[in-house]
């Protein structure tokens, strides 16, 4: 079986193609960029993805080799709503034309699952870090759960409105992740962890008044540290409470070596195993989608109005088929 799977939750439009046995056939994706002075424009990323859609699907499938899949996937949710339908329309489209199959996929299971087919574990804990997105999750009795998340931001967006504020380009982690190994100083940060969650909105009212008086690089090694810890922290309990020894970092921010190796150096003490996807399968993108779908399968409908956009979908909220 061969499934197409598209991804257009938020930046990036996205597709992937996969085979049974996990294989990509093809991970083709476009990013809409927001401006330099706010966040994602809703509307704008919509029109991004309207115009691109096509000639991704189209790379997608020459990639691939194939002359149509058996299968598409479709992420519904969580998302941006009108990011979302832009993907939901072309799935349909798609469907429809070729007569087969379509399945909808939580993007936060994609994750998860792509990770951990990537590294070979068996039962991991996912720490999932990426601009919206600052969760933990890991089966448990038949569910994909929740162990820990933000109350408030996720950390990727912390980090790229700081960067909004000081003039670093969009998107910042990388910037910061430059600066901070010139840093030397510790600058006191909030440390905002409450019970197995965390919350990063006092460290960004913090930022504001630092970027005036203190050195750009220290605030940005003790952003790192500080906000790295509190993740640290919260992900070595969910390991303790579940007597999971396996750890997958993905999203956008799992690129970021300083927390790579925090999370590391976590696993070796707790005699864990580590891993973080190479970051064309950690960050946002449509082979996760594929492979979830082809995971998924059982799901797939032909009626497709039956088939809706979910953009607060959590991950505990999904029929878990497949394990
Ligand atoms: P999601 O829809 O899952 O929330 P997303 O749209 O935010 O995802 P991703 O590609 O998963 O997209 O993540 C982007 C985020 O990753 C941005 O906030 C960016 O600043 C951050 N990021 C990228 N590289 C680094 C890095 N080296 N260090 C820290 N953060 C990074
Ligand atoms: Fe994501």
């Amino acid at each position: 079986m061969i499934c197409l799977g598209i991804e257009s939750t938020a930046h990036t439009f996205g597709v992937g193609v996969s085979g049974d046995w996990g294989e990509i056939l093809a991970n083709v994706k476009s990013h809409y960029k927001p401006p330099k002075s706010w966040g994602i424009d809703p509307t704008k990323a919509r029109e991004y993805h309207e115009k691109n859609a096509d000639a991704v699907i189209k790379k997608a499938i020459k990639e691939s080799h194939i002359k149509k899949p058996d299968l598409i996937a479709v992420a519904t949710g969580p998302g941006i709503p009108p990011c979302l339908l832009v993907g939901l329309k072309k799935a349909k489209e798609l469907a429809k034309k070729w007569k087969i199959p379509l399945v909808s996929v939580n993007h936060a299971i994609a994750h998860l699952e792509i990770g951990k087919f990537n590294s070979n574990f068996k039962d991991p804990i996912m720490l999932y870090v990426s601009g919206g997105n600052t969760q933990i999750i890991a089966f448990q009795e038949g569910k994909y759960r929740i162990f820990g998340e933000t109350q408030d931001i996720g950390i990727g967006n912390l980090l790229d409105s700081f960067g909004r504020k000081t003039g670093l380009d969009f998107p910042a982690g990388p910037k910061i992740e430059k600066l901070a190994k010139k840093g030397k100083k510790y600058v006191e940060m909030p440390y905002s962890v409450k019970g197995m969650d965390v919350s990063f909105s006092g460290t960004s009212t913090k930022l504001k008044k630092l970027i005036e008086k203190e050195d750009l690089e220290n605030v940005c090694y003790s952003l790192q540290e500080t906000c790295f810890a509190m993740l640290v922290e919260i992900t070595e309990r969910a390991m303790a409470h579940t007597n999971k020894n396996e750890l997958i970092l993905t999203g956008g921010v799992a690129a970021n070596k300083r927390l790579q190796e925090m999370c590391r150096i976590m696993c070796e003490e707790r005699g864990a195993n580590f891993n973080a996807p190479k970051i064309e399968l950690a960050g946002d993108n449509g082979a996760m989608i594929s492979w979830n779908g082809i995971l998924a399968r059982k799901n797939a409908t032909k009626n497709y109005e039956t088939v809706d956009i979910n953009p607060k979908w959590r991950a505990d909220e999904v029929k878990i088929t497949w394990r």
